[in-house]
């Protein structure tokens, strides 16, 4: 069984972005510029936002971060937004979600200019994505596709099973596992809650990438031998003895599930650490596209 440390291939691509960085300050360029918004004070929010603020400084990019309160109007993060879009120091941005109850999530996916949506969130870029164009990639999916090409995971002719239809992770790696080449090349089921008999279709997978938010869904008895397991839960479980009061637990009984597999992604230090890397991978993609604009 190997572990796909996340945590390792993240920061090896984060020295190999900072090396990037490295030249563009030799030649007197600018720097890759990364603004992310985060409207309300959810904890967990608050802590991603934080730690991609932190990985741009440790590679060497400028960063911004824009604190909304809670109470927020639509109108007032759609203007946000828009100066966002127009500031020709920023290259990309993000608007870290869930939004507040009082703004619609997908008006502000719009808004964003796709030539800033490091996220790859907006729908021309979704769209370019389905179709094998060169567009950013959401930063999870992008983390995975990473992890399975560094491993040199077997993705061709493989039964591929997705647990999660979720916007930002689910449905966009179905898309991406059935693409041609590699990774990709996989025959992909696509299960959510609507799903029969899940374990039926599991036990019948060679790769499993499970986005449910459900803590140790997945048990030994709903798998193969021999199977690839990517674990992209991260649910918070009260835990008295830790000095945070919770600890961070994945969607798979990873005790008795890494028994079978041949492959497997840890909680906390497998996908988690990639998002941020492929975020900031994205926002120098972002950089060269504006150098040729
Ligand atoms: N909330 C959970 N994951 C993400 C992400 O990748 N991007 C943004 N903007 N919000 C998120």
């Amino acid at each position: 069984m190997t572990i796909l440390d996340g945590k390792k291939t993240s920061n090896d691509i984060k020295n190999e972005i900072a090396e990037e960085v490295k030249k563009m300050k030799a030649k007197g360029e600018k720097v890759p510029h990364l603004a992310a918004v985060i409207v309300g004070n959810d904890g967990a929010s608050l802590t991603y936002v934080g730690s991609k603020v932190r990985a741009c400084e440790r590679v060497g990019f400028e960063s911004t971060l824009v604190k909304m309160s809670n109470t927020t109007s639509e109108i007032e993060l759609l203007d946000k937004i828009e100066e966002l879009n127009q500031d020709p120091e920023i290259d990309g941005f993000i608007v870290q979600l869930p939004l507040p109850k009082q703004i619609d999530e997908q008006k502000v996916l719009m808004a964003v200019d796709p030539k800033k949506d490091v996220d790859g969130f907006h729908p021309e870029n979704f769209g370019k994505m389905a179709l094998d164009m060169s567009t950013f990639i959401p930063a999870t999916p992008f983390g995975i596709l990473e992890l399975l090409e560094r491993y040199g995971v077997e993705t061709d002719g493989k039964h591929t099973v997705i647990i999660g239809r979720s916007h930002i992770v689910g449905r966009p790696m179905s898309i991406l596992m059935g693409r041609k080449g590699f990774p990709g090349n996989s025959t992909v089921t696509l299960t959510h809650s609507h799903t029969k008999n899940i374990s039926q279709i599991t036990t019948q997978a060679d790769i499993i990438i499970s986005a449910l938010g459900v803590p140790n869904f997945l048990k030994a008895e709903m798998v193969k031998d021999d199977v690839v397991i990517i674990d992209v839960g991260i649910t918070r479980v009260p835990d008295e003895s830790s000095s945070k009061g919770y600890v961070i637990t994945g969607d798979v009984d990873f005790e008795n599930v890494s028994k079978k597999a041949s492959f497997i992604t840890p909680v906390p230090g497998g996908v988690g650490p990639m998002t941020i890397a492929m975020l900031l991978k994205n926002t120098l993609i972002a950089r060269e596209l504006h150098n040729r604009d």
